[in-house]
């Protein structure tokens, strides 16, 4: 049967689409009107913008302000920004909201309470029209369009009632929960119906692609075949319409090339930080998900016990999120209140033992600190996949250093080499604390074996390796 055409008013000319619902870039608007633009936060941009550079492609996105999106331009790498507009309800009720305190917490496994709001997901309904339409405007007669992440789920589905000439791909950057708890969502019908509209939905982990399965063969009725795999879409779902759509898992990645190689001065970095004997360091998103309060706790409990170097510093970098939630809100408090404490108790004048930076910072300063820490800390209570550890594992292609690593964070199954620890256990992240210190110190050459192993899975295992593989199964998608 022959696809039809889609009606002239509701066609561009970019063959080639990613819609995510942030823009690489965050614009901002000074007193006196001129813009300015500064990246975006978060892994979903660190991985997506060397693709797209890649392919010259367009980014369909929200520039991060709630003024005016202004008019689409081009990158100095090539890449067509498409911005959308979310009015201040919409930033309220479909970000703020459904996105990040319904969506968010039901997936990373109720670690708060997800609220359910049906005014939110009236917001969320009508942004993720928004989105489409917008996609609609700027994608070629069958172009390949690839939906991003848990705030657009309902894209798919409605870009191919209005475009069913367009190749859909969706993937998820975030973990997808077990069945028992995605069915707590009142809307959890529309959800998997709005991400059926795609052709191949790619997951982090195959775990994650196995609870999605289970979710529309017992929950939505529909019929499933084959097996799930890696790095391709082996399984398949047969949708209302008839169609099948596959899935598969993608372990996302990292482009290490800004990571490697890289000549820092690591004694000068070190004498900056008051030339510490063990340098630890923390790196997220200020999130309740990434865990940096226990791991505050560790520290905390191993000074008590005289069980760290005397020396060591642990230096916490978090980036601005979400300022306004809740939850966002609590989580920063506590962490400033441990941090106050830890270093009233166990800091020196002009020599503290945490030192903690509520700021983002730029590429080539995050290399420089990678570089400079023995002791990587990772520890969230889940995580779809957890890009900072890759990043650090790519800075020590000489084995120098050490990954302590949550087994809740999706990379654990890749980073397997790593000090692996549980974040809900303080023990556990003392141990692996204690056992790559201990390594680094007496057994150099174990340590720097495994770091080099990691070094390895990484390098070989990049953004393009991710992107070229659900790409050839969208394309494959095609011809069946
Ligand atoms: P998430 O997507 O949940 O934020 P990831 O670890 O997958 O978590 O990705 C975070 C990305 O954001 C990484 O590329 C990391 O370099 C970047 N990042 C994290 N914290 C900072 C910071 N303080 N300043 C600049 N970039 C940061
Ligand atoms: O990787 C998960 C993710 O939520 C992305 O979707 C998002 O771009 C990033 O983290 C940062 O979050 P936010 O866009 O809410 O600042």
């Amino acid at each position: 049967m022959e696809t039809p055409k889609p009606p002239a008013q509701l066609v561009g000319t970019n063959d080639f689409v990613v819609v995510a619902n942030r823009l690489p870039v965050d614009q901002s608007v000074s007193p006196e009107g001129a813009i300015t633009w500064s990246p975006s936060p978060g892994g979903l941009v660190t991985a997506l913008s060397p693709v797209l550079e890649k392919h010259r492609g367009c980014w369909v996105g929200w520039p991060g302000t709630t003024e005016q999106a202004p008019e689409p331009f081009r990158t100095d790498s090539g890449v067509l920004l498409h911005p959308v507009t979310l009015t201040a309800e919409d930033f309220e009720n479909f970000y703020e909201g459904f996105s990040n305190a319904t969506l968010w917490p039901l997936y990373h496994d109720l670690i708060v309470p997800p609220q359910y709001h049906r005014q939110w997901w009236e917001a969320y309904r009508e942004v993720n029209e928004k989105f489409a339409r917008e996609t609609a405007s700027v994608a070629a007669e069958g172009a390949t369009v690839w939906v991003q992440d848990y705030q657009l789920q309902l894209v798919p589905g409605i870009l191919r009632q209005i475009r069913p000439d367009l190749t859909i791909g969706f993937f998820l950057h975030i973990p997808f929960p077990a069945p028992d708890l995605f069915r707590q969502l009142p809307w959890r019908e529309e959800i998997v119906r709005g991400v059926l509209g795609s052709d191949v939905i790619g997951f982090h982990l195959e775990s994650n692609a196995r609870n999605f399965i289970h979710v529309v063969e017992h929950v939505s009725g529909l019929e499933v075949a084959g097996q799930v795999g890696v790095r391709q879409a082996g399984a398949k779902v047969q949708a209302s319409d008839g169609r099948w759509v596959h899935v598969g898992a993608f372990p996302i990645s990292i482009d290490p090339t800004p990571f490697l190689n890289q000549q820092v001065d690591v004694a000068k970095i070190r004498a900056e930080l008051g030339n510490p004997r063990v340098l630890i360091l923390g790196v997220d998103r200020l999130d309740y998900t990434k865990g940096i309060l226990q791991r505050l706790h560790a520290i905390e409990e191993m000074h008590e016990l005289g069980a760290l170097e005397p020396d060591t510093l642990f230096l916490q970098i978090a980036t601005p999120s979400r300022e306004r939630i809740d939850h966002y809100q609590a989580t920063r408090a506590e962490v400033e209140q441990a941090v106050g404490r830890i270093n009233g108790r166990f800091g020196q004048i002009g020599r503290p033992v945490v030192s903690y930076h509520h700021t983002s910072l730029p590429k080539w300063r995050l290399v420089e600190l990678y570089s400079a820490a023995d002791v990587m800390l990772v520890t969230p209570f889940k995580d779809g996949m957890n890009l900072v550890a890759k990043e650090y594992v790519a800075c020590h292609g000489d084995g120098s250093g050490a990954l302590v690593l949550s087994e809740f964070a999706g990379a654990a199954e890749e980073l397997a080499q790593a000090y692996l620890c549980n974040p809900f256990d303080v023990e556990s992240i003392k141990r692996q604390l204690q056992h790559s210190t201990k390594a680094l110190a007496q057994d150099p050459d174990s340590a720097r074996a495994r770091m080099r192993q990691l070094h390895t899975q990484v390098v070989d295992h990049d953004v393009n390796v991710w992107a070229n593989a659900f790409l050839h199964a969208l394309k494959d998608s095609e011809n069946m």
